[in-house]
């Protein structure tokens, strides 16, 4: 069996408008009903978990301009906002929301950890991301973003720090003895006075303590720091082999991971790591293939939209760069390290026009175009193949594609034995520990 999780890539952003079942996009738009009617439909489906990506900034790098980013509507309200909601509409889905370590202070992000943990009985994530744009940094009050590894260093501090303040609490401090009138046993709450290089906290946390303890972490760096980074933190580790996909760079993904985890002294099987794909499906195969050919022609033309993504990845306006001269190193940057150097590797030598054409090519980590029963069998062999824990689905998000994948793969994966067809009562990382 794998697990399944769905990225949502503009977090809590805009999704349907402009698109082919926009619903009623200009009234609903940043309401939460689209949201919630995903989340019942994944718990439906049988889903671990679904992650909210999130970004601090209007893109202003491609064009050295917010119009393209204002055009599409590259928005985001704070995901963490929704998660009592989805919490409430659910009992079983796990929520991730996304938090950048280099810009929340430790207190104010473990005690919302726990205190969305507590809404949500033990099913709060936090996907931990460095961030990597100046436009960001400079919101929060810097004159620029730190430098790739230091923020990863300082990350790897942050976390250390949280987890002191979660610690702060040891189980059975919560008594609520009402004979003898105690809530709380003072000799099992305890001072943090973690002191850092880069971040200190007294604590202990004045929240009731977290139902998970330490909520599930989820990480999604490439890089070498950001790996290491994720096999000593986290519970689930989401990847996107997007710029060099598959099955066999997955499978170098899964065991780096897992040595890496054995080298801090971590069971490989503790973190699940889920790779980014969308399924493309139709009635039949062929129909399927030819859906997926005009999504790659469609994408292939748009030389644009290529360079505004590479452009918001490495932080450095390609605007003004010639499509058909030979592609130039985007070297010295300080963004997404794994995907631009990816993307680098994988098309050096050719111009960008024809990069951006080929990059095209691929969507998700690995191609899964069929029936939902022929999708189904490739994603089995896949996981046998690869070791790995499962899929992250991604995609247009509208509720077309959710049904599709809901109510078309999922049953088809269920009734094959691939995914889980209960959940057993008991938290998010109980539910990912489970096999
Ligand atoms: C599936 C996935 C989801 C991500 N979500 C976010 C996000 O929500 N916010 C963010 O700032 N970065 C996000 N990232 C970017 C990573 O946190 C990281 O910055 C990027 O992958 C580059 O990491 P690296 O420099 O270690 O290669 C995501 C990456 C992946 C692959």
């Amino acid at each position: 069996m794998f697990h399944m999780g769905w990225f949502l890539g503009a977090g809590f952003g805009t999704y349907g408008w402009g698109g082919r079942w926009s619903g009623n996009a200009k009234k609903d738009i940043a309401k939460p009903d689209l949201f919630i009617d995903m989340a019942t439909s994944l718990e439906r489906a049988g889903f671990d978990y679904m992650m909210l990506e999130d970004a601090s900034n209007i893109p202003d790098v491609y064009k050295s301009s917010l119009e393209p980013g204002l055009r599409q509507g590259a928005l985001r309200n704070d995901p963490m906002t929704l998660v009592p909601l989805l919490g409430q509409a659910t009992k079983h889905l796990g929520i991730i929301a996304t938090a950048a370590t280099s810009f929340y202070p430790p207190y104010l992000a473990a005690r919302l950890a726990t205190s969305l943990d507590n809404l949500t009985d033990g099913r709060f994530g936090m996907n931990l991301v460095t961030a990597s744009s100046h436009g960001a940094a400079q919101n929060y009050g810097l004159d620029k973003h730190f430098e790739h590894d230091m923020r990863y260093e300082m990350a790897d501090e942050w976390v250390r720090c949280v987890k002191a303040l979660w610690d702060t609490w040891e189980p059975g401090a919560l008594v609520m003895d009402e004979e003898t009138g105690v809530f709380a046993d003072a000799s099992k709450v305890h001072y943090a006075n973690f002191e850092g290089k880069w971040f200190s906290s007294r604590g202990p946390l004045n929240s009731i303590p977290a139902p998970q303890g330490h909520p599930v972490i989820c990480q999604a760096g490439g890089s070498p720091a950001g790996r290491d980074f994720g096999a000593k933190h986290a519970d689930t580790i989401i990847a996107s082999l997007v710029e060099e996909p598959g099955v066999e760079n997955m499978k170098e993904y899964r065991d780096d991971i897992s040595e890496r985890m054995i080298k801090y002294g971590r069971n490989p099987k503790d973190a699940k790591i889920l790779f980014l794909a969308q399924p493309i499906m139709a009635d039949t195969d062929r129909a399927a293939q030819e859906k997926r050919d005009g999504m790659v022609a469609a994408m292939a033309a748009n030389t644009d939209a290529v360079l505004a993504g590479m452009s918001y990845f490495s932080g450095k306006d390609l605007s003004g760069l010639d499509l058909d001269a030979p592609i130039e190193e985007i070297t010295d940057h300080n963004g997404h390290k794994s995907l631009v150097d990816a993307f680098m590797r994988e098309h050096k030598g050719k111009t960008l026009r024809q990069a951006a054409a080929d990059r095209a090519q691929t969507i998700g980590s690995v191609e899964l175009v069929g029936t939902p029963e022929t999708v189904a069998d490739k994603m089995s062999e896949i996981m046998d193949y690869v070791g790995g824990d499962g899929f992250l689905i991604r995609g247009p998000l509208d509720r077309a594609v959710i049904t599709e994948i809901c109510d078309g793969l999922a049953p088809v994966l269920r009734r094959k034995g691939l995914i889980r067809s209960e959940y057993s009562e008991g938290t998010f990382k109980e539910n990912l520990l489970a096999f």
